[in-house]
């Protein structure tokens, strides 16, 4: 008998889950799918830890359930799905993902913007529906990139990482920052301006979001945003979906308000708001920013370091609520 009970919510890359079986008894959800709410409490009661996806809620109701709980390794670097400052009350240590995943969902952002400044998806349609008739010079034209303003809004680690690999575009770069601090790197590296949100709504030609979700960041982009961007604008969003009002997106949209829309991630996932498949201006993925074979793999092994670490008693790599540690001491 190994000394800890752990539970995974769904199957994550088999590297995470060998490390976790060096230190624990390890059950993993059988089913390919997310659990409802209902069959993850019944899951993890009795275990000593968890790991989970950020499809589960994780609040007062999980932790009255799972109470001999360690520790929870959130399987993700956004946690909006996590009470944080209920775990803490509890001081019941918590951990995300962050690093890991910078550059996979930084790509993801850049292949939001070539596929919907380029048409790409639209164009891809049309090839296979057999009806191209040949190449034709007012067919599926784009937009530019190269020389055009990049807007950040939220210059974190994905942020930053996606600002900087807009250099090989010669791309002007502004940003904007909750904390209203300045990014040095982004600064001094490609020259890149802390601006209000109305300047960069109003400036740039590529706004992409990197910003967390919290009750200040839902609905950031509603009508009245989509109404300051110019008409000539493209919008990306890999961070989390209720950061746009998405039936203020689709009309913004359909009234060409703006000019496309790349998404990764929805406002009520995993259903579409009404409209929004039907716009041809719109790329749509199915949340997968993180996922790359060595994103993937290295976010298994950090969730399960982080909670093996909970499981000692330790502060983990990456915790969300450390100074539950730093009391103790
Ligand atoms: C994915 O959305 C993540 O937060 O890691
Ligand atoms: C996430 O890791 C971020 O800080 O952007």
């Amino acid at each position: 008998m190994k000394k800890f009970k752990v539970y995974v919510t769904r199957m994550i890359p088999q590297e995470g889950i060998d490390l976790l079986k060096q230190v624990a008894e390890v059950t993993v959800n059988p089913e390919d799918r997310p659990l409802s709410h209902t069959e993850l409490l019944e899951n993890v009661r009795d275990h000593d830890g968890v790991v989970g996806l950020l499809t589960d809620k994780i609040g007062g109701d999980f932790f009255d359930t799972a109470a001999n709980l360690k520790g929870y390794a959130n399987y993700a670097v956004g946690f909006d799905n996590i009470d944080v400052a209920e775990a803490t009350r509890r001081r019941i240590p918590v951990s995300n993902t962050p690093g890991v995943l910078t550059d996979a969902t930084a790509e993801c952002a850049w292949a939001l913007i070539f596929s919907v400044a380029r048409r790409v998806v639209e164009s891809d349609k049309v090839m296979r529906s057999g009806t191209w008739s040949g190449w034709g010079p007012l067919q599926f034209i784009g937009g530019d990139i190269k020389g055009k303003t990049l807007g950040i809004v939220g210059a974190g680690r994905i942020g930053t990482e996606m600002a900087l690999m807009s250099r090989g575009f010669g791309m002007k770069v502004l940003y904007t920052s909750s904390s209203g601090r300045k990014n040095t790197v982004l600064e001094s590296k490609i020259g890149a301006r802390l601006v209000s949100f109305t300047e960069l709504l109003e400036t740039a030609d590529f706004v992409s979001i990197h910003t967390p979700l919290t009750p200040q960041t839902k609905h950031l982009f509603d009508a009245s945003a989509f109404s300051q961007m110019k008409e000539t604008a493209y919008i990306v969003n890999t961070a989390r979906g209720p950061v746009i009002n998405e039936n203020d997106l689709v009309a913004a949209l359909k009234n060409g308000t703006i000019a496309g829309a790349g998404l990764d991630v929805y406002e009520h996932e995993p259903h579409m708001t009404p409209g929004l498949t039907e716009l041809e201006n719109v790329v749509i993925l199915p949340h997968v920013g993180s996922a790359t074979k060595s994103s993937r793999t290295d976010m298994a092994t950090l969730a399960a370091r982080n909670l093996i670490a909970m499981l000692n008693g330790d502060q983990p790599e990456t915790c969300l609520n450390p100074d539950i540690f730093n009391e103790q001491n």
